[in-house]
């Protein structure tokens, strides 16, 4: 949601097909090229990730958010691991929501560094590891946490299904993995409307 390059690069609306190369929003570009890209991308936006999420998702983000944390059913006695958790919504949610202790990871310091400095201002601090993990190889031991979520992070990560090994490695017997991530328009009649605000409105929101 923060930059058109990125947005709606669904993991499972992939244009890469070649063994090489892999999606970055709807273009193809070289699989060694592509976290350098996404690194650049929230680099730059970290500032402003929050603002944009609101304005470029005119808040619907925090709607979907909201549902997502219930899903999770958070529990005092449960752990949460946060991949590409950015600026801390999911993981601030999980807290607030009865959860136990939680790892807000990403692979970028500077969007890490704006969420541990908004979980100061929130009180949260106390609850919450921040950490720099690529999802792609995540630093714990097997069967070690609760929970594990990744929000509109996933389509972010190279190698998808290093995450998805990585998640089940890391979660208890009994954990479970919850990713929220673009997909299809299910109301047909939403489409052309949700295909001009992708793909008119969005990029020019991004450059602005
Ligand atoms: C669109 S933001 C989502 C942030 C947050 N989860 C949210 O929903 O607001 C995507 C995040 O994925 C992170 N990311 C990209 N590749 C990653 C990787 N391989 N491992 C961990 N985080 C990654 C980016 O740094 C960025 O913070």
């Amino acid at each position: 949601m923060t930059d058109s390059a990125e947005h709606n690069a669904s993991p499972f609306q992939s244009s890469a097909h070649a063994e090489d190369t892999t999606d970055f929003g709807y273009r193809s570009v070289p699989r060694g090229q592509k976290k350098t890209m996404v690194r650049e991308v929230f680099e730059s936006v970290a500032g402003k990730y929050d603002i944009m999420n609101d304005v470029m998702s005119l808040g619907i983000h925090r709607v979907w958010k909201r549902i997502f944390v219930g899903m999770l059913n958070p529990r005092p006695n449960m752990k949460l691991l946060d991949l590409a958790g950015g600026t801390g919504d999911i993981t601030f949610g999980w807290l607030r929501a009865g959860g136990g202790p939680a790892i807000l990871s990403d692979i970028n310091a500077a969007m890490l560094s704006v969420g541990r400095d908004r979980a100061i201002k929130a009180g949260l601090i106390g609850k919450i590891e921040v950490c720099v993990v690529d999802a792609e190889a995540i630093p714990l031991p097997d069967c070690s946490v609760d929970r594990v979520t990744i929000a509109f992070g996933l389509r972010n990560c190279t190698d998808k299904e290093a995450v998805l090994r990585e998640a089940r490695r890391v979660l208890k017997p009994g954990g479970r993995f919850f990713c929220l991530e673009f997909s299809q328009v299910e109301v047909a009649a939403l489409a052309p409307i949700y295909d001009m605000w992708s793909f008119q409105v969005l990029p020019k929101m991004g450059q602005i």
